[in-house]
């Protein structure tokens, strides 16, 4: 099975993840957290990524393509979860060539609630782990439970470009939702609920597709 999930800038995507992919044996793959990892590497992928994501922009379709395209190949007979990607009807065309998507999962949240969300967003500098101050914190303030890490606010996690992004999500990412619905591929469940209730619909919904 290979999944999309879909949703705003902070809808609650990665926080969902690990659970979807325990549940239903599926392999992470996050673009955001590949273009991080390139980042902090100082790779030169790296160098162009961080220019982007520090204004909250979209890095360029040929290379998010590229890093997923090589993320499939290097994981044969696996189903993955994709997170952040596609985030453009490019992406989601050439997705659509790599690899059959069974279904795509929408985390639905209004903006106001996630330009109120995004300033308690804390992660781990080491793993990546996200958790927030109030929904989700973690067991000793500012230190990852995972792995011990320092926690941080994530540079675009500014109210400005925060904002940004959910401009971009609305002009470049909505259709998406769209192309997948004309497909029949579609299911959505609200996102503005407690971690735990959007886990439980989140199981509900993918239980019976
Ligand atoms: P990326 O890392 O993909 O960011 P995003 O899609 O904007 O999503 P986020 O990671 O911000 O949020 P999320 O939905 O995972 O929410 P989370 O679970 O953390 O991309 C970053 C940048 O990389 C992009 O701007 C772009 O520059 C570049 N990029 C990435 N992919 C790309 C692509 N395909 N093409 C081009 N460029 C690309 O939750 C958010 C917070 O809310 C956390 O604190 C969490 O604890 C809390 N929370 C979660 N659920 C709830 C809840 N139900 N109630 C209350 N709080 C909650």
């Amino acid at each position: 099975m290979n999944i999309v999930l879909l949703g705003p800038p902070g809808a609650g995507k990665g926080t969902q993840s690990g659970a979807i992919c325990e549940k239903f044996g599926l392999l992470p793959i996050s673009t955001g957290n590949l273009l991080r990892k390139a980042v902090r590497e100082q790779t030169k992928l790296g160098q162009i990524a961080a220019e982007k994501i520090s204004k909250g922009e979209m890095v360029s379709d040929d290379i998010v393509i590229g890093l997923v395209s090589e993320f499939i190949a290097g994981h044969p007979d696996t189903g993955f979860l994709f997170d952040g990607f596609p985030r453009t009807a490019a992406q989601a065309e050439a997705l659509s060539k790599l690899i059959e998507i069974d279904t795509a999962l929408l985390i639905d949240v209004a903006d106001e609630i996630i330009l109120q969300r995004m300033g308690g967003r804390r992660v781990c500098e080491v793993c990546g782990d996200t958790y927030h101050i109030s929904a989700n914190p973690p067991k000793v303030c500012g230190v990852c439970d995972k792995c011990g890490g320092k926690l941080v606010i994530r540079e675009d996690d500014k109210p400005e470009i925060v904002r940004h992004r959910l401009e971009v999500y609305h002009e470049q990412t909505q259709p998406i939702i769209e192309y997948y619905r004309g497909f029949g591929k579609l299911i959505s469940v609200p996102g503005d609920k407690t971690p735990e209730e959007v886990s439980a619909l989140v199981n509900e919904a993918l239980e019976n597709v």
